[in-house]
């Protein structure tokens, strides 16, 4: 079982500890018998439920912060060009292929069964940035529900051992406090104390595989392309990048007993961007601005658009393609498979 900082290094980012020696002997990941992901996170992880906030989540809202087993249990994933931050599956559903039909899936009736608390807009914590909405539920209290409401529920149903937890936040919190007037490093570090105190939480709960998503490369959005002053800028980027891999690597040397991957999506989102032609992509700069219409899929030209929705980067200012999300879950299930021992 490789350590943690030979994956880091791979992906190319420096980090703090090597896997400390002498440490208790564990069991290793492996994706194979990984039967369920238990996801958190914002718009680019949130799949919609019927029993969600419509465009927003899975199970409930700030307003209905609690639910009952028979909601969780009889809850259903929406797959249709709405259902997701992407007109069409995103990253979760193509790792797990749990809710990648047209249509509603019971989690249950996946091979992996994917439990997504993602709220769409969430930040990490209403303490430094504000909610988009008054119904948003910030990371910090997706996993205050999943305790309170989730877990007990789900326990009777999946097992720790096969449950890979995977978080992908930060990308609304980079955004939101881009201008603020504050050490940057120190601010993200401070944000990251805040998500891993909430890791934390999970971790008493017997989850011991985690998976966490480094920030995309959001200096490139369109809007960000079109100016001589992004924000978020690659600097920033890269500070919040270090921080989650410090703070990774930290959770890590302080339980031995886990397994912690962390996914470099920025390299490989800035790998598809420089060298588009290779994933069938050749619009990097732009969103085609009828993404949402609900003739988008054959009727682009009409909308201004000289190549189908998939041969683009962007689905529209903040949010990437469904098929960039399919090229971005297929690298992460090779990552996976490579690290199961
Ligand atoms: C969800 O988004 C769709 C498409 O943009 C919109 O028509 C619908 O009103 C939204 N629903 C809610 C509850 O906001
Ligand atoms: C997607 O499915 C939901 C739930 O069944 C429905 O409310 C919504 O109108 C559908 N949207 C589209 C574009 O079919
Ligand atoms: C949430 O905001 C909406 C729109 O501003 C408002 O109508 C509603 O009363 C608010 N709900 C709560 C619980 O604050
Ligand atoms: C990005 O923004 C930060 C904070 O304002 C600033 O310190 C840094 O120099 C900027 N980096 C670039 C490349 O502009
Ligand atoms: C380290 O683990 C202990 C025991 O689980 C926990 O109380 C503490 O908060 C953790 N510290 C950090 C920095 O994660
Ligand atoms: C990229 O998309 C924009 C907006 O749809 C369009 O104007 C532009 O021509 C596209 N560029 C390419 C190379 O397709």
């Amino acid at each position: 079982m490789p350590a943690l900082w030979q994956y880091l290094a791979i992906a190319g980012i420096r980090t703090v500890s090597a896997f400390p020696p002498g440490s208790p002997q564990k069991k290793g990941f492996d994706w194979d018998s990984t039967r369920y992901l238990i996801a958190f996170g914002d718009s680019y992880t949130y799949v919609q439920g019927t029993h969600g906030h419509q465009n927003y989540s899975f199970i409930g809202d700030l307003q209905n912060f609690e639910y009952d087993a028979e909601t969780l249990l009889a809850d259903k994933i929406v797959q249709n060009q709405t259902a997701t931050a992407e007109g069409g599956p995103n990253w979760v559903e193509y790792l797990t292929g749990c809710g990648l039909k047209e249509g509603l899936t019971s989690p249950f009736d996946c091979e992996r069964q994917l439990w997504d608390f993602a709220f769409a807009g969430s930040d990490i914590s209403v303490a430094y940035t504000p909610l988009h909405h008054n119904y948003t539920v910030s990371l910090v209290n997706q996993v205050t529900q999943f305790t309170t409401y989730g877990q007990p529920v789900l326990s009777q149903h999946i097992s720790a051992p096969q449950t890979l937890v995977a978080i992908w936040i930060g990308i609304n919190d980079i955004g939101d406090s881009a201008k603020y007037a504050v050490d940057f490093p120190a601010f993200y570090d401070t944000l990251l104390t805040t998500l891993f105190a909430s890791v934390q939480e999970i971790y008493g709960q017997g989850y011991r595989s985690y998976l966490f998503v480094n920030l995309p490369p959001l200096d490139r959005t369109p809007g960000n392309q079109a100016t001589s002053q992004p924000y978020p800028n690659a600097t920033q980027i890269a500070w919040y990048n270090d921080a989650l891999a410090q703070h990774a690597a930290a959770f890590h040397r302080n339980h031995t007993d886990t397994n912690v991957h962390l996914f470099d999506a920025h390299s490989v989102l800035s790998e598809i961007m420089d060298h588009p032609a290779k994933y069938g992509i050749v619009n990097t700069t732009n969103f085609c601005a009828g993404y949402d219409q609900p003739d988008i899929a054959w009727n682009y030209r009409s909308y201004s658009c000289p190549t189908p929705l998939e041969e683009y980067f962007w689905f529209n200012s903040g949010h990437l393609t469904s098929h960039v999300h399919k090229i971005l879950a297929g690298v992460l299930k090779g990552e996976l498979k490579k690290w199961s021992t």
